[in-house]
């Protein structure tokens, strides 16, 4: 069920508990997610990485996401991931984006506002959703590289921040990159939390690949409201594809390779969903 960026994350919000977001390369990764999400009974964000629209094939993506989303049996929207091009972002809208992660984190200070109030206009024509960065997380988006963590994210500049761009949702940067971390994740948890204190809106939590399972549940009981996942499905996928192409080659089988792609990106989203709580079995617990 198609369902507004805003309204999933307000909920999860309220549920104390997190919405997975998942980047989605084709088909088999949306399907994957969907399925995972569907028997959590969980909402799902499909993120698209501006990398991949602009790849071959890229101008089918977005329709083909927002129709799995359209066909979700839960809750679910399309997200065009870090985007820092006011021109991709329209055409994502206007292709069905449901929100935008406004990535200005490399600009200065009040360009970085300029570029997301841009942004947040063009976006609320079409009442979609906008998500905003301040400091830096570190790492590439569609290639895993071991990384270091960049710029800490300023807790009361986060607050005015928030204010002067009336984003949704903002990304917080406490130590946490894209990709692959170059140390073991040391988390500011006291930054998180004080961020908390000042910034009354759903807080996401990228890089979440790489990141100990504690580490991601104690980010949601701080408050995060929606964790971003990306290369450990990659990296499953392509084990998986890896694993399948000898009995695939002969027959050149497509369609069953296919469906073991899925299958492996279901597994992968499905335990990352665990984490995050609030799921069907949550909710039967507490009745
Ligand atoms: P990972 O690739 O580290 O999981 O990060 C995903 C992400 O944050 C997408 O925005």
């Amino acid at each position: 069920v198609l369902t507004p960026f805003r309204e999933i994350l307000e909920e999860r919000r309220a549920a104390g508990a997190a919405a997975g977001a998942f980047t989605c390369y084709n088909g088999e990764t949306a399907s994957g997610v969907l399925r995972a999400a569907e028997t959590a009974g969980v909402p799902a964000v499909l993120l698209v990485s501006a990398g991949s629209l602009r790849a071959p094939g890229g101008r089918f993506l977005l329709p083909m996401l927002r129709a799995a989303a359209e066909r979700a049996g839960v809750p679910a929207c399309v997200q065009l991931d870090h985007v820092a091009d006011l021109d991709l972002a329209r055409a994502a809208l206007e292709a069905g984006a449901e929100a935008i992660m406004a990535d200005g984190s490399k600009l200065p200070y009040a360009e970085n506002v300029a570029y997301v109030r841009a942004v947040a206009a063009e976006a609320a024509r079409r009442g979609a959703g906008v998500e905003v960065e301040l400091g830096h997380i570190e790492g590439g988006e569609d290639v895993a590289a071991a990384t270091a963590a960049g710029a800490l994210t300023d807790p009361d500049e986060a607050a005015a921040f928030v204010a002067e761009t009336g984003a949704d949702c903002l990304a917080v940067s406490i130590g946490n990159v894209h990709g692959a971390y170059a140390a073991p994740p040391d988390l500011d948890w006291e930054r998180l939390a004080r961020i908390r204190e000042l910034v009354d809106l759903p807080l996401s939590l990228h890089g979440a690949s790489g990141l100990p399972d504690g580490d991601v549940q104690r980010a949601v009981s701080l408050g995060i409201a929606k964790v971003n996942v990306n290369a450990e499905i990659r990296a499953r996928l392509l084990v998986e594809l890896e694993r399948r192409l000898p009995e695939a080659q002969p027959g050149a089988n497509l369609l069953d390779l296919g469906g073991a792609l899925e299958s492996a990106v279901a597994e992968v989203v499905a335990a990352k969903l665990e984490l995050l709580g609030g799921g069907v079995a949550a909710k039967e617990d507490a009745a």
